[in-house]
Order: C-alpha cells, then sequence, then structure tokens
C-alpha cells in the first residue's frame, strides 16, 4: 500500500481550495474534485475499508475529521455565494413605480350611451337637465295625459306589450312606446317652466332590419311664457349643428300629426348623396340632394298642459323626440340596427368609444374611438 500524504496538508490544502472559489459553478468543481464519487477523500475513505483494524482505528479519525472539515467548508462557502449573489441582483434589479400600468383589457362604451351623453353635453350648455321616467309606464302616461284616450286611433301605430297588471290610473301597465311620459311627469312634478331632455329606452311590437323591438329616444319639452316654432327650429337646428359638427346643415319643417302637439311638425334634414352614402348638409331641394325625416316635433297641445296640471293661458312650449340609434347610425356609419343589441364582442371594439374619452363641447362631442 502505498504511503498516504500527511493528512492535515491535504486538508488545508482542500480548505484553502473551497474559500478561493470565486462563484457557485467552481465551488460545484472543487466539491466533485473532493467528495464526488472519483473524489479523494471517497477514495481516502474508500482505502479504511482495506486496513486492518489496528490500522483502521488508528487512522479513520484524521480521515473522518478531514471529511467533515471538507463537507461543512464546502457548506459555508456555497451559503456564503448564495448570499453575495442575492446581494447583486438586489442592487441591479430594481421596479419603477413610475412606469405606465399594463393596458389592462377594457369594454368599449356602447355607441347609443356615447350619442345620449353627447346629447346631454349639448343641450347642457343651452340650459337643459336631463330628466328620466320609468320604462314600465302606466297607460295614463303613456297615452290618455297625451292626449290619446282609450280607442284612440293614434294607439294603434304604439303597439306594445302590455302587462297583466291594473295601473293605478287606469288600464293597464306596459312597456312605454315612447319618451313623451316624461313631459308630463316632469310638469306635474316640477310646474313651469321646464326645460329638459329626457333619454331612455321604448318598446313597440315591431321588428325588421329598420326597427327592433327594443329602442332609444331622447324627448325634449321647454315649457315657458312666450314660446314659439321659431324658439323650437332655433333649439334643434344648434343642436344638430354641434353634434354633426357641421354648419350647412339645413332643416325643412313639414306639417304633421302628433295627438300631443299642435301643431305637429316632421323635421327633416338635408343630405347629398356622396358615392351613393348619404352626407347630411346643404339644402335637400339641390340637384342630387335629398330630404331625411329626422325627428317629430310641435308645440305642446293644450289639452296635455292642462292634463299635466298647468294652465295652457299662462304657459307654453315645444317638444320633441328623436331616435337615438338612427343617429348614431347617421353619425358613425352604422348600416344595420340589430347589430346595436346583438351583443358582438367584435362590433363593439370596432363600434364602441373608450370610457376614457368622455364627450365634452370644448374637445368636440364628436369624440373617436
Ligand atoms: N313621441 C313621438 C314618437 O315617439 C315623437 C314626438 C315627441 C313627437 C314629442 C312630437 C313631440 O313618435
Amino acid at each position: 500500500m502505498q504511503e498516504a500524504p500527511e493528512i492535515e496538508t491535504l486538508k488545508s490544502d482542500a480548505l484553502a481550495r473551497i474559500a478561493a472559489a470565486a462563484d457557485l459553478a467552481a465551488l460545484e468543481a472543487v466539491r466533485v474534485d473532493l467528495l464526488g464519487k472519483q473524489g479523494t477523500i471517497t477514495a481516502l475513505l474508500k482505502t479504511l475499508g482495506q486496513m486492518s483494524p489496528e490500522e483502521r482505528l488508528e487512522k479513520a479519525p484524521a480521515i473522518q475529521a478531514y471529511r467533515e472539515a471538507a463537507a461543512s467548508a464546502l457548506a459555508d462557502r456555497k451559503a456564503a455565494l448564495e448570499a453575495a449573489a442575492l446581494e447583486t441582483r438586489l442592487a441591479s434589479e430594481h421596479v419603477d413605480l413610475t412606469l405606465p400600468a399594463p393596458q389592462a383589457p377594457r369594454g368599449t362604451v356602447h355607441p347609443v350611451s356615447q350619442v345620449m351623453d353627447e346629447m346631454a353635453e349639448i343641450f347642457a350648455d343651452l340650459g337643459f337637465s336631463v330628466a328620466t321616467g320609468p320604462e314600465i309606464e302606466d297607460d295614463w302616461f303613456n297615452f290618455t295625459a297625451l292626449n290619446m284616450p282609450e280607442s284612440h286611433p293614434a294607439r294603434a301605430m304604439h303597439d306594445t306589450f302590455y302587462f297583466p297588471d291594473q295601473a293605478p290610473k287606469g288600464g293597464r301597465m306596459l312597456l312605454r312606446t315612447h319618451t313623451s311620459p316624461v313631459q308630463v311627469r316632469t310638469m306635474l312634478a316640477d310646474g313651469a317652466p321646464v326645460r329638459i331632455i329626457a333619454p331612455g329606452r321604448v318598446y313597440r311590437s315591431d321588428s325588421d332590419a329598420t326597427h327592433t323591438p327594443m329602442f332609444h329616444q331622447i324627448e325634449g319639452l321647454v315649457i315657458d311664457r312666450d314660446i314659439h316654432l321659431g324658439h323650437l327650429k332655433w333649439t334643434l337646428e344648434t343642436f344638430l349643428k354641434a353634434f354633426f359638427e357641421k354648419d350647412d346643415i339645413v332643416l325643412r319643417l313639414r306639417p304633421s300629426y302628433f295627438p300631443f302637439t299642435e301643431p305637429s311638425v316632421e323635421v327633416d334634414v338635408g343630405f347629398a348623396l356622396v358615392n351613393g352614402k348619404r352626407v347630411l348638409g346643404g339644402s335637400g331641394d339641390e340637384s342630387g340632394h335629398g330630404w331625411m325625416e329626422l325627428l317629430g316635433s310641435g308645440m305642446v297641445n293644450r289639452k296635455v298642459i292642462e292634463m299635466s296640471g298647468l294652465d295652457p293661458d299662462e304657459c307654453q312650449g315645444f317638444a320633441f323626440g328623436v331616435g337615438v340609434d338612427r343617429l348614431a347610425m347617421l353619425k358613425y356609419g352604422m348600416d344595420d340596427l340589430r347589430a346595436f343589441f346583438d351583443g358582438d364582442v367584435r362590433w363593439l371594439q370596432h363600434y364602441g368609444f373608450s370610457g376614457l374619452d368622455q364627450p365634452t363641447l370644448s374637445a368636440g362631442v364628436g369624440a373617436k374611438a
């Protein structure tokens, strides 16, 4: 058997190598060299098996002490190197809290909501406030108070959905067919003067490419002294110019009939045909132009003012009702009304608006998606 080198020398050599290992990879190499399958300490331990009991008794303690010293030095050095590595990582990596947060996927504002906000913004500037009424309405408010008594033929144009429930003021409860009942509710609640718009859902038993059983209207009502048709025309013209962001909006008032206005006027707006598309602007009487029906309006019928608790000899006013969905289609170019209410996410992503993009008069109510 070969004379083994002094264990103490081996040990101090090994401890020096462990202390000199500059990183975890170097330390691992030293560990394999000493304690690996072919390692020098492993080899020493194997020699113990070949010794006589006496010799083993004499040499084993030094060899075991060597193995233990090396193993514990390796563990200490490993912990020190790991701590140092963590220190450098902490020193070099940092979180910048001033960076903008990543964009989370967001829903969009439906064009109907957007257009309602735009209209509220424009009318607020004209001194109108926003009034509301219930969608499940009393027959009296929806029809009777608006000069459509039971069996009035105009009720047939407003075929709606009735509930089995008796209405407090007679007839049955129903889904309102227009926003006009809010006229009556507002006059009854607030008296005169009145200057309101009333946006909301309305219902009719109607369904094709241009009609859905539920759609949206905005009602307008002004009640004061000495109000006349000129005020109505100016108000609508001012609104439409702001809404379509165009100055050459030309209106045509056509005699019409609604039970709750007298006289009643249908309001048309002039458009030009450009590449087969209707573009609002200019008189509809020019060649290549036409008139498009936009909304119903008129001077509030005396009977309605009376039934709303006011004196028609004291005050009078005008009212109008306009389809919000139609205005949205005209302004933002959709061609199928039904898609408005399908809830298709692709449609909403395309035609919807950012929730952060609030319409304001100063920034332009025609905010782009
Ligand atoms: N309520 C009517 C409709 O839905 C519109 C309208 C409102 C007409 C106000 C005149 C005055 O058809």
